[in-house]
């Protein structure tokens, strides 16, 4: 980067799974940080367009973290250009490009499709990461509370996942952010193995002592009953538009962007499943 590498880089969703471990990964290696979201130090809504040239003001990059189902990234992406920023890292998800992968109506899906192309037709330096589902959901995410309940309720059959851990999203990202060679890249990203439900919870059964099991439900009626549980219809469809990509066997795949972005292999479910035992994540 140049002169303006001294300005700060905004990370959107730095309270998140990701952006807080960009956060940290960049403040490790120097890097000075605008942290922000809804309830951060710098207030930044997708939603509320004023928030976002005071986040804008001054940065030299930004690490984009969308908010599903929200159209408005082309135009977040237009302002930050306005502003100087340089270098754009997009968090999209893996999938995106492939036909049949969301379902067909998914406004989540064809809203990252358009950031993505935003992104590209820029003319700023841009690099775009595509993740497979997050080990960190059993930790931090959607299926914390069901493992520590101890039942897992999923529409996902008897698929395999080859979750990725954030850590790994965010030692990605924070190359894409500081480093050359990234810019007009497309990684995609995924763990080194592929874990079915039960294997996965059964992982997290030996080194916890916690028994979870992982009960599949039917497709069919899934998003029904989450709207049903006080879910918004939105969030319920994509919600369900993602789970449809494990259900139809598409997660088990292992993508080669940590191998190929960082020169070395993708941390393991295992080595995921011990880090989040030791912060407690499932026991305190
Ligand atoms: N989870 C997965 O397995 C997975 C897999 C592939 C791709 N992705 C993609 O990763 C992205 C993040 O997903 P996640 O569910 O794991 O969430 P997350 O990053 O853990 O949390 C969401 C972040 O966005 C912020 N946020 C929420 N609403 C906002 C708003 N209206 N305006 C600004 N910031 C807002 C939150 O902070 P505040 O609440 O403080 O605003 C938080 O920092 C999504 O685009 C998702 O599609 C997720």
């Amino acid at each position: 980067m140049t002169e303006t590498t001294q300005l700060p880089i905004l990370v959107l969703g730095g309270t998140g799974k990701t952006g807080s471990r960009v956060v940290t990964a960049l403040r490790a290696r120097g890097a000075t940080v605008r942290v922000a979201s809804r309830s951060a130090e710098q207030r930044f809504d997708w939603t509320d367009d004023r928030t976002w040239g005071p986040a804008l003001a001054a940065v030299s990059a930004v690490y984009l973290v969308p908010l599903d189902g929200v159209p408005t990234g082309p135009a977040f992406v237009r302002r930050a250009v306005d502003a100087g920023v340089e270098r754009i890292v997009l968090l999209s998800a893996r999938g995106t490009d492939v036909p049949g992968y969301f379902a067909a109506d998914d406004p989540g899906n064809q809203a990252r499709l358009d950031l993505e192309a935003a992104l590209r037709a820029s003319g700023i330096e841009w690099t775009i990461l595509r993740p497979g589902w997050f080990a960190q959901n059993f930790s931090e995410g959607f299926f914390r509370d069901e493992v520590r309940a101890g039942e897992l309720t999923l529409p996902t059959g008897a698929a395999s996942v080859s979750f990725v851990d954030t850590e790994d999203i965010a030692a990605v990202a924070v190359a894409a952010l500081l480093d050359p060679g990234h810019a007009g890249e497309t990684y995609e990203l995924s763990g080194p193995r592929a874990v079915t439900f039960d294997e996965a919870l059964a992982e997290i059964a030996a080194v916890t002592g916690r028994q979870a099991r992982y009960v599949p439900v039917d497709p069919a009626g899934y998003t029904a009953e989450l709207i049903a549980r006080g879910l918004p219809e939105l969030d319920a469809s994509m919600w369900a538009s993602a789970l449809n990509g494990i259900h139809r066997g598409l997660e088990a795949k292992i993508s080669d962007g940590v191998q190929r972005a960082l020169g070395r292999p993708a941390r393991d479910f295992t080595d995921f499943v011990r880090a989040a035992a030791a912060t407690g994540a499932w026991t305190a």
